[in-house]
């Protein structure tokens, strides 16, 4: 068990007067440190774009990035896109760079995968994500960028995704499909005000970065589309996604931080994670976390969650082999309507790159808590499912009201935590009642746990 400082436990036993599960709650993500001014304007029309949805686009995104890259060190620049639909191919973005997406401006995504080139896999993942190999490159691509802002007035990015859909339903795939907005190795990272509609694969992949926020977007594909999730953060830190709808073909948002041996070596975790004021619906899950966790996921908060006509709400994949962690994790206040499983883990999701993995890395599963959830029209509670010989502890469940329909509301196997007010009533291995005696099992009060660390890190989450 996690040993407690004297700070900690004076200030959790301050608070224990009111309610033992209060949290402060600050309504918005911390403004990150982008221009958000910028000194110098250009409309993609001065680089000979035209906006008919036929004429192929690529070159003149990448001349009038080029040519705004001048600017870089002046304050940065903005590419306008008017009104109009802009058929393009994948283009890379720069530092201090805004792409502005007015009402009506639709970038639409070549369908001509030659237009979508083949780059290396990311090394925390050893190989594509679905097959052996490189990957296309996401439509907007960013590596090793700072300050860089995707926004508008709800214009529209549009992947066109359905030949690559068809493709993986057909097998006729040479490579694993793109994202459609993919940053890399990037620092204040801030999307917002927009619409993405179709992405081949997963939406918008921030992978390796710091400081993300993603803002006020709608995230759309239809719920057959295979893997098209919303919004994937991985190995990437200090992320806020709030006031989001997504209703895509896979899970909303899944927190992500590479897959089994090349994983556990890359080693970088997604951490400090805020999820606020999400709606959607999918037929897989609301909050995913993995499957590929394998340098470890902790610290994610989600708060105001809105899931209906869904097959689960929260969903954690993991599997013998994955090693990593999952470990404080705080989800409250969820309305969910017309859901198969509340509340699902997944001990032995499978899935791996390659034979050489290791059995033996057995992921740490600990100190997860959701609590003041309602729910409406929902099949079964929860189908919470850890490792044999790797049991998932310190699961806590409080103020859960579900109208369940199954006569068996929750199956356990190989965890053990805690509940209190739930209804219908919790599995046996949840059965210990949450009290003051083991207030430090159940993670809760993440801002006091934060602000009374001495790692540098905790300046920053009490201030989004
Ligand atoms: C990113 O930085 C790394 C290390 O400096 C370098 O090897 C790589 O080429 C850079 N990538 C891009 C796209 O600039
Ligand atoms: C990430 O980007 C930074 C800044 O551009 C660069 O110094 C670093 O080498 C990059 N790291 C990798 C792994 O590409
Ligand atoms: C969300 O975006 C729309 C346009 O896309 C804008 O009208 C609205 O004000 C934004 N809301 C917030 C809270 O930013
Ligand atoms: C933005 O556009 C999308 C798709 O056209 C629409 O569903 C959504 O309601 C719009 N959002 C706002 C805030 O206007
Ligand atoms: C597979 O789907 C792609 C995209 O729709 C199509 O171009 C191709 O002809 C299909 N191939 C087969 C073998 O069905
Ligand atoms: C979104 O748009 C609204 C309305 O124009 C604006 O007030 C807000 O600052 C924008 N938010 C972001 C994060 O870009
Ligand atoms: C709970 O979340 C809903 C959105 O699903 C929001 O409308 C409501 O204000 C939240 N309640 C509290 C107490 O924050
Ligand atoms: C839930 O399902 C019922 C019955 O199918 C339907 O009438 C209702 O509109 C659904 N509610 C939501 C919020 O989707
Ligand atoms: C239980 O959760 C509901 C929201 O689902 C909230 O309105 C209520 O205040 C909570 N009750 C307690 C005792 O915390
Ligand atoms: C659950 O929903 C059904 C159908 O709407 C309703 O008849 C029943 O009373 C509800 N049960 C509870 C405990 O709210
Ligand atoms: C619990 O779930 C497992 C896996 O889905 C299944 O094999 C088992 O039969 C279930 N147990 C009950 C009592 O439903």
């Amino acid at each position: 068990m996690k040993r407690v400082s004297a700070v900690d436990v004076f200030l959790v036993l301050s608070l224990i007067g009111c309610s033992l599960w209060t949290v402060r709650s600050s309504s918005s993500c911390k403004q990150i440190n982008t221009m958000e001014v910028r000194p110098h304007s250009v409309s993609i029309t001065e680089f000979g774009a035209v906006g008919d949805g036929i004429t192929l686009n690529t070159k003149a995104f990448q001349n009038a990035i080029f040519y705004l890259n001048s600017y870089a060190d002046k304050g940065g620049a903005k590419l306008f896109v008017p009104a109009g639909q802009w058929l393009t191919g994948s283009f890379d973005l720069i530092s201090h760079l805004t792409l502005w997406l007015d009402k009506d401006a639709v970038i639409l995504g070549s369908m001509n995968s030659e237009d979508w080139p083949v780059v290396d896999p990311l090394p925390s993942y050893g190989r594509g994500r679905e097959l052996p190999g490189g990957r296309h490159r996401s439509l907007i691509y960013g590596n090793n960028l700072t300050d860089v802002i995707i926004t508008g007035n709800n214009g529209t990015i549009d992947g066109q995704g359905s030949i690559w859909w068809n493709k993986f339903r057909n097998k006729t795939l040479d490579h694993t499909r793109p994202h459609l907005v993919e940053m890399m190795n990037s620092t204040e990272v801030l999307i917002s005000n927009l619409t993405f509609l179709n992405s081949p694969f997963w939406t918008i992949h921030p992978v390796y970065c710091s400081h993300v926020r993603v803002q006020n977007v709608t995230i759309l594909a239809p719920p057959s589309s295979p893997n098209t999730d919303g919004i994937d953060p991985d190995s990437s830190d200090d992320v806020c996604i709030e006031d989001c709808y997504i209703s895509t073909g896979d899970d909303l948002i899944s927190i992500k931080s590479g897959w089994d041996e090349y994983g556990i070596s890359f080693g970088r975790p997604s951490t400090n994670i805020i999820i606020r004021r999400l709606t959607g619906k999918t037929t897989s899950s609301g909050i995913a976390i993995g499957s590929e966790m394998s340098g470890g996921v902790s610290e994610v908060r989600a708060e105001d969650i809105y899931i209906f006509d869904s097959h689960s709400a929260i969903r954690i994949k993991t599997s013998p082999g994955r090693g990593g962690y999952v470990k404080n994790v705080y989800i409250s206040n969820m309305t969910l309507v017309n859901v198969s499983i509340a509340i699902r883990f997944s001990g032995l999701y499978g899935e791996h790159p390659d034979d050489t993995y290791d059995p033996d890395a057995l992921p740490v599963i600990e100190r997860i808590t959701v609590k003041d959830v309602i729910g409406e029209n929902i099949k079964r509670a929860g189908l919470i499912q850890g490792i044999n010989g790797d049991n998932f502890v310190n699961i806590c469940l409080s103020n859960i009201t579900l109208n369940v329909s199954s006569k068996i509301p929750w199956n356990c196997s190989y965890i053990k935590g805690y509940s209190e007010l739930v209804l219908p009533e919790a599995c046996e291995q949840l059965n210990e009642r949450i009290s003051p005696d083991h207030f430090s099992d159940c993670y809760k009060l993440p801002d006091l746990i934060k602000s009374s660390s001495s790692r540098n890190r905790a300046a920053w989450f009490p201030s989004w």
